[in-house]
């Protein structure tokens, strides 16, 4: 009786998560291993009055494997024509997915491009935590966000952080919308009642981080130390948001001192009425704030685009290298503004009891499930090990060690434990131990 109890168990758990082999733990759903993304063409038009989409999409793609057939990540929506190589292709749909067959199976090692079209209504994806992303309406126009599985709400892709592709993303609005998305913005043109914005991220881009924000207002440029940055706040938030924005170019110079070269051809902000949204992202080159951003949500970001951004993650699970480093970001530039040093914070922070569960577990490098990705102890927890790093190495070999993570790493992703073996080679130390403590064992360090 057990017995059969457990092997029905095993079959039902294999079934609900037919995972294929290197699959992403958190998503096991998302992604196809065999692509590699290179680049993705979109264009995206929206209609107001239905809140409707109809969208062209491109995408250049490497196939790593031989495919017979393979599939893109994508919600809900009609899908129209799909081809291949020119060639009109068979599909079908499952939740969440494309499934494409093209006429001849592709060679391992064969570029090729896929063309779909497809229309519908884009819908917001509610997170394991309860959080929204995906498409979400505002009251004049809707914001796309994509941490970390949103960006299927309207563009078909490889879902997963490791496939990074440059993009190209058109919006199409009537009067008086504008569309603000990533990078640099290429064209911006009237067309009778419609105005198109064309955007474009010409460094490599995990599709969780392409955000898209429609509404009314002005995009603003402006070039600062040869950069341009691009900002779109909404016309309500402007006047309490301009003064923060202000310190976005101090921030990008500290944060470049530290951590190496901005990563990114442009810059900016993105400032939306959006309370349904309730957290800032850091978008490529371009944070999207739900609300008026605060100084240390704005370093937080922007630190962001070193670590999650520019050095990305390969898992999920690994969400710490991202949020740790983002959070230790905060406190080291408010030690170096002459406020409470991230030592401070720690040894406050550290005061914390250990009975406290929702604190100090999941231990920050496994968070186990995807509902505690943003967690206090990724973020929190996980900012501490760093400072309890440096504490142990110090401070020089510290900043040597973020330093040559954000260069060695750029454009690319890392691993914790590549993570660990550079600090383990900066320090000349074995630092297993520690790295066991701080990242991996459950209960207060
Ligand atoms: N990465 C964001 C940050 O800067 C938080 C994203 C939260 N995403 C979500 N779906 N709840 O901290
Ligand atoms: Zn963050």
């Amino acid at each position: 009786m057990r017995s059969t109890r457990l092997i029905l168990l095993i079959i039902c758990l294999g079934l609900a998560a037919p995972a294929a082999a290197g699959a992403e733990p958190f998503f096991p759903h998302t992604g196809d291993s065999r692509l590699d993304v290179e680049h993705y063409q979109v264009s995206v038009s929206y209609r107001p009055e239905t809140g409707g989409i109809r969208v062209r999409d491109r995408i250049a793609i490497r196939a790593t494997r031989t495919l017979r057939r393979f599939s893109l990540d994508l919600n809900g929506m009609r899908v129209g024509a799909v081809s291949v190589k020119g060639e009109a292709a068979p599909y079908r749909r499952t939740p969440g997915k494309l499934v494409i067959e093209p006429k001849e199976p592709i060679p391992a090692g064969d570029r090729f491009v896929v063309s779909l079209h497809y229309a519908g209504v884009p819908k917001p994806v509610v997170d394991p935590d309860g959080t929204l992303e995906g498409w979400i309406r505002t009251d004049d126009g809707a914001v796309a966000l994509g941490e970390p599985q949103g960006t299927q709400a309207w563009l078909a892709c490889n879902n997963v952080p490791g496939d990074k592709a440059t993009f190209v993303i058109q919006v199409i609005v009537p009067i008086p919308l504008v569309a603000i998305s990533n990078g640099r913005q290429v064209q911006g043109y009237l067309d009778g009642r419609l105005r198109r914005f064309r955007w474009r991220e010409d460094s490599p881009m995990s599709p969780y981080l392409a955000m898209l924000d429609i509404g009314r207002g002005q995009t603003v440029k402006s070039t600062i130390a040869g950069r341009p940055f691009w900002t779109l706040i909404d016309p309500r938030l402007e006047r309490r948001s301009r003064p923060v924005l202000a310190a976005l170019p101090e921030v990008i110079r500290f944060e470049s001192g530290l951590f190496g070269a901005y990563p990114f051809k442009a810059a900016g902000s993105v400032v939306d009425v959006a309370p349904k949204v309730g957290y800032a992202l850091e978008t490529q080159s371009r944070p999207f704030y739900p609300y008026v951003p605060d100084l240390t949500t704005v370093v937080h970001e922007t630190a962001h685009q070193w670590f999650g951004d520019s050095v990305g993650l390969k898992r999920w699970p690994e969400i710490w290298l991202n949020e740790g480093f983002a959070t230790w970001t905060e406190w080291y530039y408010a030690e170096r503004h002459g406020r409470r040093s991230a030592q401070a914070i720690f040894v406050r922070l550290y005061r914390v009891p250990a009975s406290n569960e929702e604190f100090w577990n999941p231990p920050s490098a496994h968070p186990g499930t995807p509902k505690h990705m943003f967690g206090p102890s990724v973020y929190i927890r996980g900012a501490m090990a760093l400072q309890a790093l440096r504490v142990k190495i110090g401070t020089k070999p510290m900043l040597r060690l973020l330093h040559d993570w954000a260069v060695g790493h750029r454009y690319g992703s890392g691993t914790i434990k590549e993570f660990i073996d550079l600090a383990e080679e900066i320090s000349r130390r074995n630092l297993d131990p520690f790295f066991q403590r701080w990242l991996y064992r459950r209960g207060k360090p």
